[in-house]
């Protein structure tokens, strides 16, 4: 008797490689199978929501039950076209769905597809929001030049005119002159920002966020606490390991000064499959998160703080958020932030496959 030796692709491994969100369900609307695409959409966890009632393991289905369960009773699908799905406190996703009745060993239940149209949406905004800083970063760039040619000649002079006023009332007025040169030099170099090439080497992300972790945790009051939530899995990424930091650092400080204080800061690390990220589709992408529970951002100027010189700190230059933007946006990644009252998430999301 003939044996085939040839190897099937498990169908899990097949669901997992789908980009489309898979959920099954059997007779009593429980979920039975799921896959990776369904994780990141929904924000879940396999271990969490299998077995669970769809509405406890995935909540966005909240208010779909009834349908599902009459679908399932008449053994008849349906396609919702851009249903907006929301979980209580979270930003609504708008997806297109598919219901079909299945029978697995004689059982009825149902196969759902859902694919989300927000990915669209985002692919257009992010390519907007990219040439929006390309344009305003060379115009600071340019004002940012025209200023600090004169800045070497007027200290040039207030040295020289020191030196021309031996009593101490006239020096006074020279040593302002020198310092507020100075201090206008140095935001002209930030405008400027970095501008050596990137020396990039493989590193482990975590040790980049322990890095700035230690380094404003001695900045900040006691009460404010550090949580961790890393995923050790994460393979290692072929970064400017300086630049990373003051990306990181800059989103850390802004958390720090928002909570004021007292508050929590969360550095989390996850990957995320098939993003797109400015055009360019990607197999894998390290997601990391800096949560704070500060006031939050109002919308309106959530539209622009990534515009350099936008800031509500009386001692803020508007530079740090624009800044590691670029640095990020250098790396192929980019920068994103959702905020609310108490819950505010800046995302850095890099490319894996860059290395
Ligand atoms: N986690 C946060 N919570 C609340 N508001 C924030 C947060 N992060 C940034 N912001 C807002 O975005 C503005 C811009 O931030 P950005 O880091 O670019 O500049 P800055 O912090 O004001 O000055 P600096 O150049 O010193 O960083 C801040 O002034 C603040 O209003
Ligand atoms: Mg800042």
């Amino acid at each position: 008797m003939l044996t085939s030796t040839r190897r099937r692709t498990r169908p899990d491994a097949v669901l997992d490689g789908m980009t489309t969100a898979v959920i099954c369900l059997d007779q009593s609307l429980r979920v039975t199978a799921l896959n990776s695409a369904c994780e990141s959409l929904f924000g879940i966890s396999r271990r969490h929501a299998l077995d669970a009632p769809l509405t406890e393991g995935i909540p966005h289905f909240g208010s779909h039950e009834p349908r599902l369960r009459k679908a399932l009773d008449a053994g008849a699908g349906f396609i919702d076209r851009e249903l907006t799905l929301q979980r209580v406190g979270e930003q609504a996703i708008t997806v297109d769905c598919t219901v079909t009745p299945i029978l697995v060993d004689g059982k009825h239940g149902l196969l759902m597809e859902v694919l989300p149209l927000d990915r669209h949406l985002r692919i257009s905004r992010d390519e907007l929001l990219l040439a929006q800083h390309q344009a305003s970063r060379e115009l600071i760039r340019g004002l940012a030049h025209e200023i600090k040619n004169p800045l070497g000649g007027i200290r040039g002079a207030a040295q020289l005119l020191e030196r021309e006023f031996p009593d101490s009332e006239h020096r006074e007025y020279t040593r302002v002159i020198i310092r507020e040169v100075d201090r206008l030099q140095n935001l002209v170099n930030r405008m400027l920002g970095p501008n050596r090439v990137p020396q990039k080497a493989l590193l482990n992300i975590h040790e980049v966020l322990e890095h700035v972790r230690q380094l404003v945790q001695a900045e900040g009051p006691d009460e404010v606490h550090f949580l961790r939530d890393y995923d050790p899995s994460i393979p290692d990424i072929v970064v400017d390991r300086e630049q990373m930091i003051q990306s990181v650092l800059n989103i850390v400080r802004n958390a720090l000064q928002a909570i004021g204080s007292t508050g929590n800061i969360t550095l989390r690390t996850r990957t995320k499959r098939q993003l797109t990220i400015g055009g360019a589709r990607h197999k894998l992408v390290i997601q990391i998160d800096v949560e704070d529970d500060g006031p939050g951002i109002p919308a309106p100027m959530m539209e622009k703080i990534f515009y350099p010189m936008i800031t509500t700190r009386p001692e803020g230059t508007g530079l740090g958020l624009p800044i590691a933007q670029y640095l990020i946006h250098s790396h192929g990644g980019l920068i994103e932030c959702r905020s609310r009252p108490g819950c505010t998430v800046f995302s850095i999301y890099l490319p894996l496959e860059l290395q």
